[in-house]
């Protein structure tokens, strides 16, 4: 088995993949967090690692970064991988002046500037949303870990250096962060009838410029990460 992306084995991935954009992130959470990890995937350095968390086998693969990469992975690890819940954790830039550099951020829904759903076919707008039970759990592990984490929408936008300007403009609609997977990864879980949820660390302010220094980041990464392997342990306990 493999796929033009993805060269691990048929059954090498968990039920549940995190996925941060960046492949080194992968190797961090998997050397840190998961026992007995092993890489199953490294076409293009797009790491992808199995271990167990807490007894749970789980996974964790890098996205790359943007609408089309997310979009590659993701369908594959959907369909040919039989995973049934991707948790995308990554980072996103302030678009409300209320969300301050470091807060954990879930994203119920994913505005976007991208025509990926067009795809689809529909006769309309499609709106990406997170999966309601990955989401509810989520953020009942995230009080139970004394976080309480703004829930709405995000943007997911193709550009990250806009010529056009209007980031902002977001914000009036209420749109919490910008980031630029989300709205595909979505999709696609729609399109597969799988569960998908994204969890961003606000890394930088569109409101006051303001940026986290990279030695700054692991911290609040890593308690990002914890809140997404400790919702895997939940999702992996049969339901009452
Ligand atoms: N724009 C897009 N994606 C991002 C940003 C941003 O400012 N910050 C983190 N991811």
């Amino acid at each position: 088995m493999g796929t033009p992306h993805n060269e691990a084995a048929s059954g090498a991935f968990a039920k549940t993949v995190l996925m941060p954009g960046d492949p080194l992130r992968a190797k961090f959470i998997a050397e840190t967090f998961l026992a007995d990890a092993k890489l199953v995937n490294n076409v293009r350095g797009v790491q992808g690692w199995t271990g167990t968390y807490k007894g749970t086998p789980v996974s964790v693969m890098a996205s790359g970064m943007g609408i089309p990469s997310i979009g590659i992975y993701s369908h594959e690890l959907f369909h040919f991988y039989d995973v049934d819940n991707i948790i995308r954790v990554g980072s996103a830039g302030a678009i409300s002046p209320r969300l301050k550099l470091r807060d954990i951020v879930m994203a119920q829904g994913a505005c976007t500037d991208s025509n990926y759903a067009h795809q689809f076919g529909l006769p309309g707008t499609f709106a990406p949303i997170a999966d309601f039970k990955l989401l509810e759990t989520a953020v009942a592990v995230a009080r139970r870990m004394g976080v309480e984490p703004p829930v709405g929408n995000l943007l997911s936008s193709d550009v990250f250096y806009n010529k056009m300007g209007g980031t902002l403009k977001w914000g009036a609609m209420g749109v919490l962060a910008i980031e630029m997977e989300s709205a595909a990864l979505y999709c696609n879980a729609a399109e597969a009838g799988k569960r998908a949820l994204t969890i961003c660390t606000i890394s930088d302010s569109l409101v006051t410029g303001e940026e986290l220094p990279p030695a700054d980041r692991q911290s609040t990464f890593t308690q990002m990460m914890k809140i997404a392997l400790e919702t895997a342990v939940e999702m992996a306990k049969p339901e009452m």
